[in-house]
């Protein structure tokens, strides 16, 4: 079966993009990185991409007129690329609803928390400050509304005493380079039907897992 083709866009270190060209590694794994682009040329990620032998493209937005002008330029560069799904990985610009519909359920994004809880910027601090026990992260199919979207995967990890955002924020992060992988397979392999809000995964099987936190063998 032909893999899916992937556009990976970035703004930053891109810690997410490393965990897909890993995965994509993989000759089994059914999905390939047939670009990168990041909006910012100083972008860490390039060099990853770089260092890996994939295609890698700058598209700075700030020469463009206005949103609309730039992410014509994007959507260019995807077709160009051939591309069968965008994966936002630390993408920090905002989408217009053009573009959203354009590649409607072909757009999925990361976001480091347990949406629809702590939606938007500074999430780690926000969580701590809610005294939340459990936060995790989330990857979705795009919607016009920032961080909403039929859910792909989750993955929970606890908040523990003595955490601060960098700490939280690394325990996150692991969960996430585990998380895109698994969601792009998924979505790649044919077994994530959209209905309405939801994902729904073909072949869903439940692990018994429970996380509890504070910890508690046995759950008592
Ligand atoms: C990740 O925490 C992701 O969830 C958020 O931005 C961060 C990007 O990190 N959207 P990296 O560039 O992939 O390392």
């Amino acid at each position: 079966m032909a893999r899916l083709r992937l556009a990976v866009l970035i703004s930053g270190r891109g810690t997410n993009l490393q965990s897909l060209i890993d995965a994509c590694a993989d000759a089994g794994y059914p999905a390939e990185i047939g670009i990168a682009i990041s909006n910012n040329p100083d972008a860490r990620g390039l060099e990853r991409a770089a260092r890996a032998g994939i295609a890698a493209r700058t598209v700075d937005h700030r020469p463009f007129a206005d949103r609309e002008a730039f992410e014509r330029a994007l959507d260019a560069a995807l077709g160009e690329a051939d591309t069968g799904l965008v994966c936002l990985a630390g993408f920090m610009r905002l989408l217009t609803p053009w573009f959203v519909e354009r590649w409607r359920d072909r757009l999925i994004n990361i976001h480091p928390s347990l949406l629809p809880a702590f939606p938007g910027l500074d999430t780690h601090a926000r969580v701590l400050a809610a005294g939340a026990r459990v936060s995790g992260c989330t990857v979705h199919f795009v919607r016009a509304e920032m961080d909403r979207g039929p859910i792909v995967v989750q993955a929970a990890v606890p908040v523990v005493e003595g955490d601060d955002e960098a700490r939280l924020a690394a325990r996150v992060l692991a969960a996430e380079h585990r998380a895109y992988p698994l969601a792009v397979r998924l979505i790649a392999e044919g077994r994530v039907r959209i209905a309405g809000d939801r994902c729904v995964i073909d072949g869903e099987e439940e692990s018994g897992a429970t996380l509890f936190s504070p910890s508690s063998p046995g759950g008592r």
